[in-house]
């Protein structure tokens, strides 16, 4: 679910199996990224595929619930937020470790879109707002949010 994917290679080199999700055209790119770090990634025992994502589509390829979900900036259309909430609903259980990191940007649309994102997110995921002050003060930036999402417990019927 991450739109930069470098924090996941990296990810793989400690060992993580690691599953890269976007739209079919972005696919390629990534594996070609893949392929150009097998090698290194193989010797450090992590592994790494790519696979398409449609955000509120099934995907056959998402038949486990994994350990830790990274999301970065992906809230930019507001069309998708339902999408996107559905799927992470779907994937996760309330241990599973969910990261997210987003910009905040100025434009009307893109608050909006945020507002709208928080509104629905807060449904079935409280927000832990990670202070910049833990964050590695070399990559922390003001105007980009790093939040864990927990899933709250599921509501008996
Ligand atoms: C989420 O799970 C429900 C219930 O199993 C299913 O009907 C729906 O298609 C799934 N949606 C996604 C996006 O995985
Ligand atoms: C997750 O939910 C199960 C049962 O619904 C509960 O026993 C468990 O303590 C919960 N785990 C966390 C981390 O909240």
């Amino acid at each position: 679910m991450c739109r930069t994917y470098s924090c996941l290679f990296w990810l793989a080199h400690f060992r993580a199996n690691v599953l890269l999700t976007d739209l079919a055209e972005v696919i390629p790119l990534l594996q070609l990224n893949i392929k150009e770090n097998e090698k290194v990634i193989a010797h450090h025992g992590g592994s790494v595929k790519a696979s398409i994502l449609r955000w509120g589509n099934k995907d056959p390829s998402i038949n486990f619930i994994p350990d830790v979900v990274l999301l970065a900036d992906c809230i930019y259309y507001k069309q998708s937020i339902d999408k996107l909430l559905e799927t992470l609903d779907n994937i996760t259980e309330n241990d599973t470790r969910i990261l997210m990191s987003q910009e905040m940007r100025e434009s009307d649309v893109q608050k909006n879109c945020w507002e709208y994102f928080v509104k629905r997110a807060s449904e079935k995921f409280s927000f832990n707002y990670v202070p910049l002050s833990v964050q590695n003060p070399e990559y922390r930036c003001p105007d980009i949010k790093l939040i864990e999402l927990i899933k709250k417990e599921k509501t008996c019927y």
